[in-house]
């Protein structure tokens, strides 16, 4: 009976091993197992890290201490700066686990992998295994939409939390919209008196102070994530707008209608007080984010105003634009450029190669989105005119789309957890240099609250980051899907809560809200 019992504990942790997601370059089972005791001595580089912090916490929450020592210990952390950027070896052995990697983000993720070996239950005794890693992209992000919804800094805490255990490093946050303006400026405190208060929904009202989104960056950090904030110029921007009319081409203060869309009143690209506005609030931006990008928007913006502004056409006339689409592409590189002297790369979406002409600076970044309605366009242009790109097509990494149909959203923008394993035009087939990476998005419109984002991004968002980290081919759908119901109890257990994976799950009378 014993021996029996040994047998399914082996056959039990030994599985174990197999199940961290995003899946390894290569994991090989090991002989034998390793068991916790109540304490456990570390040996670190550095003990402040946040790695080694992070180790105390996933302990403890097992009821294991950590000693930390500089002498013999059962976990060795180890630096290795051969080990590229972000990977790890990480080798359970049965008396020692030894953790390589060139630096705190390898050792994080090394930990993160170690902390899915551990059975379901309470068991602390983990199969052995090498583990040898590293991510397919550097660039792996989640955006949250705060502009069209506010959410409590707490709820964002949680999400950080989220992308840590799916190796996910960059929180891209849209700060701002035509719903609302959340972000603190202090040079132009209407913004927020104003600008945060233009909507009535139910979580559109309120903002983030520059302490806040300090607290926000310092979280992040502690779990390899950089905060690239988003300004979104020149449209999107009606918010901004209602709080200083003057921005605009004809000081009109019209509201969106609703709870989603946009409207043709946009920034003025003409006259030189919105381009002053434009670099004042960079250049807080800048002073508040540490990040090498900062993402500066571009997506639709009609441009009715600029085709009938004085100021606006002045401009194409002097600087030789053909009409208000070069336009753009002049605003954006007067933009770039500003952030290149300040060191930092733009992002923006799109749309802004929908015109040629001008160029853009080569700081540059694109965020390719729009599959639905242009398809390959966006990827095909940046990789054109030689701009970094990031992958992140609403077909089918825009998270708010549901499963199944809700509120705006019909069945044509639905999709499910099958769809974007398989069919996600941003998961390439073959590398191309300048691809930096992929995003998942989790967009506010139809006043999607905090209490509904946890059903849109889980579990879909385990396939977005399957292809954002693992090298190489796929294992199949079935199987894919096995690994992540198997996670489900671990996201509950720390108070994520699943929608349906699949169409077929979902219930007629399901609720998305
Ligand atoms: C976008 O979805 N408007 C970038
Ligand atoms: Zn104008």
């Amino acid at each position: 009976m014993r021996f029996i019992l040994i047998i399914l504990l082996a056959l039990s942790t030994a599985s174990q091993a197999q199940h961290i997601l995003p899946t390894p370059q290569s994991l090989k089972a090991q002989k034998g197992t390793f068991s916790f005791g109540k304490q456990v001595s570390v040996s670190v580089p550095d003990s402040k890290s946040y790695a080694v912090s992070y180790l105390s916490s996933m302990l403890a929450a097992r009821g294991i201490s950590v000693n930390v020592t500089s002498g013999k210990s059962a976990i060795s952390l180890t630096v290795d700066k051969n080990i590229p950027a972000e990977g790890y070896v990480l080798d359970v052995q049965p008396k020692q686990i030894k953790v390589t990697a060139a630096g705190d983000a390898g050792f994080f993720y090394a930990l993160q992998s170690l902390s899915q070996l551990f059975p379901s239950g309470t068991s602390t005794t983990i199969s052995c295994a090498l583990i040898e890693d590293a991510p397919k992209y550097s660039y792996r992000s989640f955006m949250l939409d705060s502009g069209r919804q506010y959410q409590k800094v707490s709820t964002i805490k949680k999400y950080l939390d989220a992308m840590a255990m799916m190796k996910m490093n960059v929180f891209h946050w849209h700060l701002t919209e035509g719903l609302g303006w959340r972000l603190e400026i202090k040079k132009y405190p209407k913004l927020t008196s104003t600008g945060a208060f233009v909507s009535q929904g139910k979580e559109q009202q309120g903002f983030y102070t520059q302490d806040d989104v300090r607290e926000i960056i310092r979280y992040a950090a502690n779990r390899n994530i950089t905060v690239v904030p988003e300004i979104d110029m020149p449209g999107h921007a009606e918010a901004a707008i209602i709080a200083y009319p003057e921005l605009s081409c004809f000081g009109d203060t019209t509201h969106i209608k609703g709870d989603a869309g946009f409207t043709q009143n946009i920034f003025c690209a003409g006259k030189p007080h919105t381009m002053e506005f434009l670099k004042d609030v960079l250049d807080e931006v800048c002073a508040l984010f540490p990040s090498a990008y900062i993402h500066t928007g571009g997506d639709e913006a009609p441009k009715g105003n600029w085709d009938k502004c004085p100021d606006c056409q002045a401009l194409i006339k002097r600087e030789n634009l053909k009409n208000s689409g070069e336009l753009q592409l002049y605003f954006s590189a007067q933009i770039a450029d500003y952030l290149k002297s300040k060191g930092k790369k733009a992002i923006f979406w799109e749309d802004v190669l929908y015109s040629e002409g001008y160029k853009l600076p080569d700081n540059v970044v694109i965020h390719w989105w729009n599959w639905r309605a242009h398809k390959n366009t966006g990827l095909e242009q940046a990789i054109a005119r030689g701009h970094e790109v990031i992958c992140g097509t609403n077909y089918y990494s825009y998270l708010n789309f549901p499963v199944t149909p809700w509120k705006g959203y019909k069945e044509s923008r639905t999709f499910d957890i099958s769809d974007t394993y398989n069919k996600n035009p941003s998961n390439l087939s073959s590398s191309k240099p300048l691809v930096l990476g992929m995003s998942a998005a989790l967009w506010g419109d139809n006043n999607v609250t905090e209490s509904m984002i946890d059903q849109r991004v889980f579990p879909r968002i385990f396939a977005l980051s399957e292809q954002m980290w693992h090298k190489g081919g796929l294992m199949s759908f079935a199987s894919f899907y096995k690994i992540v119901q198997d996670k489900k109890s671990r996201f509950e257990k720390l108070g994520y809560e699943f929608g349906p994976g699949l169409r077929s799950e979902v219930p007629a009378d399901y609720k998305w809200d």
